[in-house]
């Protein structure tokens, strides 16, 4: 599970970062899932809670529940919906009963677990029969244009680590249709998939530049390791890479996702 450590960061910088898709990639999944109004719903990995603040909006905040290994993560969710109870907890380990949810949901989650078919599975187990299990990844090989742009220029100014951290290689179920396999292997029925799309705005390259430094998310982490001469070369390669400047633009992110019913 590459980088899951790297999101023990500021919730500020990763808003900034991949955070900045977050509640467009939500609705998204949030209909992709087929929730209903009357669910209770618990969010794995829900960290500073964009898909948390999702549920708890269409749903009510008493009805949904967060979960995130990363405490910093956990108090940013807490503090921004305090009516939402959030506990500091891994996918694989999760301190409910079973049937507790009648949907479990991760958003951006499942490529980070240490055990992803365990994670899976224990999501599956707090989920009641009949209930939904639903989550989706970042498509990092092709069109996450964010990332696919930062690797691109990564592997043009430090090819063979940029290679060996690219999360378009490294990172696993995360290609068209792989979470719909983990989910089929972690035992769920009529698993459906499909693709979701968030875009988000920038006032300029500057404005995506700035949480990189920070190391937030992989990506940022790979950049905060680099020189000051390399990190300026990634900033120039970066900008070429994505064709942007000094004015406002826009990008889109396209995540598979995958549903599945509890037996
Ligand atoms: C890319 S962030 C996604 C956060 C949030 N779901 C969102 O959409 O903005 C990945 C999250 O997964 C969490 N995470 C890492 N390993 C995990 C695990 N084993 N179980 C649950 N969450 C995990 C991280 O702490 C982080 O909050």
């Amino acid at each position: 599970m590459p980088g899951a450590e790297t999101f023990r960061t500021s919730a500020d910088a990763y808003d900034r970062h991949v955070g900045r898709y977050g509640p467009q990639l939500a609705a998204a999944l949030f209909d992709f899932a087929a929730l209903e109004p009357g669910m209770r719903a618990l969010d794995v990995g829900c960290g500073p809670g964009a898909l948390t603040g999702a549920l708890a909006e269409r749903l009510g905040p008493a009805s949904v529940v967060g979960a995130d290994p990363s405490a910093q993560f956990a108090e940013a969710c807490r503090a921004r919906l305090p009516e939402v109870e959030v506990v500091v907890a891994s996918a694989e380990s999760l301190p409910f009963a079973d049937g507790s949810f009648d949907a479990v949901l991760s958003q951006l989650v499942v490529n980070f677990m240490a055990e992803p078919e365990a994670g899976v599975r224990e999501m599956a187990r707090v989920c009641r029969p009949g209930g939904v299990v639903a989550s989706c990844v970042w498509d990092y090989a092709d069109e996450m244009t964010l990332l696919r742009a930062f690797w691109d220029a990564a592997r043009e100014v430090q090819p063979a680590r940029a290679a060996a951290a690219d999360e378009g290689v490294v990172m696993r179920w995360c290609g068209d249709g792989e979470l719909g396999e983990l989910w089929r292997r972690a035992g769920l029925r009529g698993v459906r998939v499909g693709a979701l799309v968030a875009r988000a705005s920038y006032a300029d390259f500057d404005d995506l530049w700035a949480p990189l430094p920070e190391g937030v998310a992989p990506s940022g982490a790979f950049c905060a390791s680099l020189d000051e001469d390399r990190r300026a070369a990634l900033r120039d390669a970066y900008r070429r890479q994505l064709g942007v400047g000094d004015e406002p633009f826009e990008l889109s992110a396209r995540a598979w996702a995958a549903a599945g019913t509890v037996p």
